[in-house]
């Protein structure tokens, strides 16, 4: 009978009562046995009623986590304060701990009671930004000039709740599950030190988080395929020779040069790449000249290469230099040029956002889920880790459902709805516990 009443409760009381419950539990079902020679019967749960269950009930700890970590925000490399409060909070869940791991990211491992070898990693970012915040918060940043304004507190909030869901059924779990709570996601940097430090060692699939504000709090987007861009760095020197203003014909203008070849390779991008297979080439920064009246010889500039497909990729540091050779040949100009490789695209894997997007259907209504038609052409280093196994990243929703604005990510003005935090863990933690039945 005190089964039966917690079911009635949390049916008809705490999806009306709880904001951060925005779904109804399956039911559980009768199971008869013989007990003492006769007829009896319980109810059994099933393992999603039991992660909700214990999502609810750690929701107000995951409200606190989250704001603790979001008015504590640390810069890229520098997350001393948020790995030891993750450390500590592993600890206290049972979860066994690895610091120092990628410099200040952090490892947590549970272990399952089946003989699957298989080991799923789940990672999550911890870093924040250079930003000042300029929400009015009660818990918005102490830090003067550093900011969540990417969501990372909520992905170290939703893999600690899920690590303390999975600590509590870890003996219905059939193989071993791997936390990477990751620094640095900022500046490209953290999963490569992860990935060094042997975060990836015998993994054999991964899946990540990332809030998005477009999507509505207590919905998900699962995106088959690419999912973010390839970002390289890109700078591009070019050496003329001075000469006075009024006399050009004398001098080789690296000025005009320059401007020449940032229209060059505009042009050249619609008329000689597959519009099918985009490729997004921005200066963002010009060096260059000494005086109004002087003829510029050297110009710097710098700028990023965003691409989807990895041939295209490839094709991209011959592709460019070519350009940029005929068109300082053409005016006697010289060049170099440094291109640097920076994260790959994230490629979601076919058969793991399957496993995404039917946990998440099960344990939400199916119209909570958005399969995205497109990709962004930003940028994630989640793709470090697919180097080394097959993942998949989902988009957690996060924008208020009644407000016109929901500031974009990087805004001073960025807020999540709250109520998310619980969708991101119910996901990940369910989607964790099938996929070793996923196959
Ligand atoms: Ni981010």
């Amino acid at each position: 009978m005190e089964i039966k009443y917690r079911f009635i409760h949390y049916n008809s009381i705490f999806l009306t009562m709880n904001p951060f419950f925005p779904f109804p539990f399956p039911p559980p079902q009768k199971v008869t046995f013989l007990y003492d020679g006769k007829q009896a019967c319980r109810l059994v749960f099933s393992m999603l009623t039991r992660i909700k269950d214990l999502a609810i009930k750690l929701a107000p700890r995951l409200i606190e986590i989250r704001r603790h970590i979001h008015s504590h925000p640390e810069l890229s490399g520098e997350e001393y304060q948020t790995a030891a409060f993750v450390a500590g909070v592993l600890s206290s869940s049972g979860v066994h701990v690895q610091e120092g791991i990628g410099k200040t990211g952090v490892i947590g491992e549970l272990e399952g009671t089946g003989n699957d070898n298989r080991l799923l990693a789940i990672r999550t970012d911890m870093d924040a930004l250079p930003i000042q915040e300029r929400t009015n918060l009660e818990y918005a940043s102490r830090q003067q000039g550093i900011m969540h304004a990417c969501g990372h507190d909520v992905h170290t909030t939703v893999g600690l709740g899920t690590a303390m869901i999975l600590s509590q059924v870890a003996e219905e779990l059939p193989g071993k599950i791997r936390f990477l709570f990751q620094p640095a996601e900022e500046i490209a940097q953290g999963a490569n030190w992860m990935v060094a430090d042997g975060a990836m060692e015998n993994v054999s699939a991964v899946l990540g988080i990332h809030v998005f504000p477009s999507i509505p709090a207590g919905s998900i987007g699962v995106r088959y395929g690419a999912l973010t861009a390839a970002a390289d760095d890109l700078e591009i020197i070019i050496i003329g020779e001075s000469g006075h203003g009024a006399r050009p014909h004398e001098a080789i203008d690296a000025i005009w040069i320059a401007a020449q070849v940032i229209t060059t390779l505009q042009q050249a991008i619609s008329r000689t790449q597959n519009p099918l297979r985009p490729v997004v080439l921005s200066i963002g920064k010009i060096n260059g000249g000494r005086a109004p009246n002087v003829i510029a010889d050297h110009v710097q500039l710098l700028g990023t290469v965003r691409s989807l497909h990895p041939e295209t990729r490839a094709s991209l540091p011959e592709w460019i230099e070519k350009i940029i050779a005929n068109v300082c040949n053409s005016y006697g100009a010289s060049y170099q040029v440094n291109y640097r490789q920076g994260v790959p695209s994230v490629q979601n894997d076919y058969v793991l956002t399957q496993l995404l997007q039917s946990s998440a259907e099960e344990a939400f209504s199916s119209d909570r889920i958005q399969v995205l038609p497109e990709p962004s052409l930003g940028a994630e280093d989640f793709s470090v880790y697919l180097e080394h196994a097959p993942g998949s990243m989902f988009r957690l929703g996060v924008g208020y459902k009644d407000r016109s604005i929901n500031h974009p990510l990087h805004h001073p003005q960025f807020e999540v709805d709250e109520s998310a935090i619980i969708t991101g863990v119910v996901t990940m933690a369910y989607s964790a516990y099938k996929y070793w039945a996923h196959g």
